[in-house]
């Protein structure tokens, strides 16, 4: 089987952290490198956690630093839903390796370049590598087969009536990544609100026993008193995760190809994703969005991650 080469970019974050865990077990994936966003938290924060969540997992590859502002505005974090360490609940292991000497752009591009094959990005924070390096190196788009993205909704926001967080934080980076002429993937809260992973789920993760598994389901534990507080979830939507399972099981999921462009100012949506349900633009689609997706089958999924976890030393 061919494994698809990827890029992790993220700012974990519990759903960026167990979307790694999926990453990280599946056979279908060669994972690269991973990267770090400010976002949820400060770059030191999620820098931090990415290491922690790498040695936790066993996950052996070069982690590096993002930028530590949005291209234009300034950061924006999340510790209402995230907590202060933007990974609060587990007591997690502190690193057992070093952040790259080089920055996240410049891993990236490297990997890019050096591979004989092209390589998938994922990201599930902030567009503002992914940006950075198309700005950087217009030269290696070509070599970029796919984007599997976690942001936008084209309904509705979830940081302001129109906005998702992703996007919100850094709408000039989105913008640049949407008009950028690699294939996307959009896993936006159109359907990843679908995603919840419920409370009976996150004891069938713990009762698994190993210790990536634990982890998770205390992560879920912790992720939950946030959605709890809002009207109409059962369980925990774990977001990013979507962006990795969209990867690797598409059969799960039902699509829509859209012309989707984002809003960069304006006085009540910086940040919203226009997407052109009704074909008015006559543009030619430049996402494939995630519409829907089978629920059930996708807690399978992420059930099934944690418990190899305990079956292979990984
Ligand atoms: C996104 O925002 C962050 O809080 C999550 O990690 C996810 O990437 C959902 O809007
Ligand atoms: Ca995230």
């Amino acid at each position: 089987m061919r494994r698809i080469p990827v890029i992790l970019d993220g700012d974990p974050g519990h759903d960026d952290a167990i979307a790694w865990v999926l990453a990280n077990a599946s056979p279908m994936l060669d994972i690269k490198a991973v990267t770090s966003v400010c976002g949820n938290q400060t770059m030191e924060k999620t820098t931090y956690n990415a290491l922690r969540i790498c040695t936790l997992i066993g996950l052996n590859v070069p982690v590096a630093k993002g930028r530590v502002k949005p291209l234009l505005k300034e950061p924006m974090v999340a510790p209402n839903v995230h907590g202060q360490s933007g990974l609060d609940g587990p007591k997690l292991p502190e690193p057992a390796f070093e952040v790259s000497d080089m920055d996240a752009v410049t891993l990236m591009a490297k990997i890019i370049e050096e591979s004989d094959e092209p390589i998938t990005l994922v990201p599930t924070g902030p567009l503002t590598n992914i940006a950075a390096l198309f700005l950087a190196h217009p030269e290696l788009k070509s070599k970029i087969e796919h984007i599997y993205i976690m942001g936008g909704g084209i309904h509705h926001g979830n940081w302001a009536p129109a906005a998702e967080f992703n996007i919100q934080v850094d709408p000039e980076a989105a913008d640049i990544v949407f008009r950028g002429g690699v294939p996307i993937t959009m896993a936006g809260l159109d359907v990843t609100e679908k995603a919840q992973i419920y409370p009976e789920e996150f004891d069938i993760i713990r009762n698994l026993g190993n210790p990536v598994a634990k982890t998770v389901a205390e992560w879920f534990d912790f992720f939950f008193q946030y959605h709890k507080s809002l009207k109409g979830y059962r369980g925990a939507a774990v977001h990013d995760a979507v962006a990795i399972v969209a990867m690797t099981n598409p059969e799960i999921f039902e699509t829509k190809d859209l012309y989707v462009e984002v809003e960069t100012c304006g006085d009540y949506c910086p940040g919203a994703t226009i997407g052109d349900v009704k074909h008015v633009t006559g543009k030619e689609p430049n996402v494939h969005v995630l519409w829907n997706l089978d629920r059930d089958a996708f807690a399978k999924i992420l059930i099934n991650a944690c418990a190899s976890y305990g079956e292979v030393s990984k």
